[in-house]
């Protein structure tokens, strides 16, 4: 092989091997948060500005029927710390982490959500009988991993609170 060609053939290697290198170590890729569109989100300014501002998380209602469901995983709590949903609604969860790589779990289902910072995960989720489901990490994330664990509460239909618009639901208000 002649030296140009080679060249660019090491080059497009080591590039190729980075790309994914960098997802690993949570590296901040300008190209990489642009190709991620409208999923991307900044963890730093979370708590500050956008979809994921305190009074937007929790549950929100949609006219048909269904909800949607907004947390932040962080070191070492899922905010809201409960969620309160209605029986047998499609449940649109979409959650982001503020720092490390987290897994939001709901005990006794199959779901697992994996939540990474300046992503936002989105899912679909459904629980068909009322009860209540502890919620854990799944993901060592740190020294707190152990402890990260939270509650998911879902309610009859009926039970479900009447939400206006600009309203969130969480347990603090069953
Ligand atoms: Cu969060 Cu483990």
């Amino acid at each position: 092989m002649k030296w140009p060609k080679l060249r660019t053939f090491l080059l497009t290697a080591l590039i190729l091997c980075l790309i994914p290198a960098t997802r690993y170590y949570q590296i901040d890729v300008p190209l990489l948060r642009l190709l991620r569109g409208s999923h991307r989100v900044d963890p730093l300014s979370l708590h500050l500005t956008g979809e994921f501002v305190e009074n937007n998380l929790g549950t929100e209602q949609n006219p048909d029927g269904s909800v949607t469901v907004r947390m932040i995983a962080q070191q070492y709590l899922f905010i809201p710390h409960c969620i309160l949903v209605p029986a047998g609604a499609p449940v649109h969860l979409r959650i982001t982490s503020a720092d490390a790589v987290h897994s939001l779990t709901f005990n006794g289902t199959s779901y697992a959500v994996k939540v990474l910072p300046g992503t936002i995960s989105e899912t679909q989720l459904n629980f068909p009988t009322p009860g209540e489901y502890k919620t854990t990490c799944r993901e060592f994330c740190g020294a707190g991993h152990y402890a990260m664990r939270s509650e998911l509460k879902v309610v009859p239909r009926e039970q479900f609170p009447v939400l206006h618009q600009e309203e969130r639901g969480s347990c603090v208000a069953q």
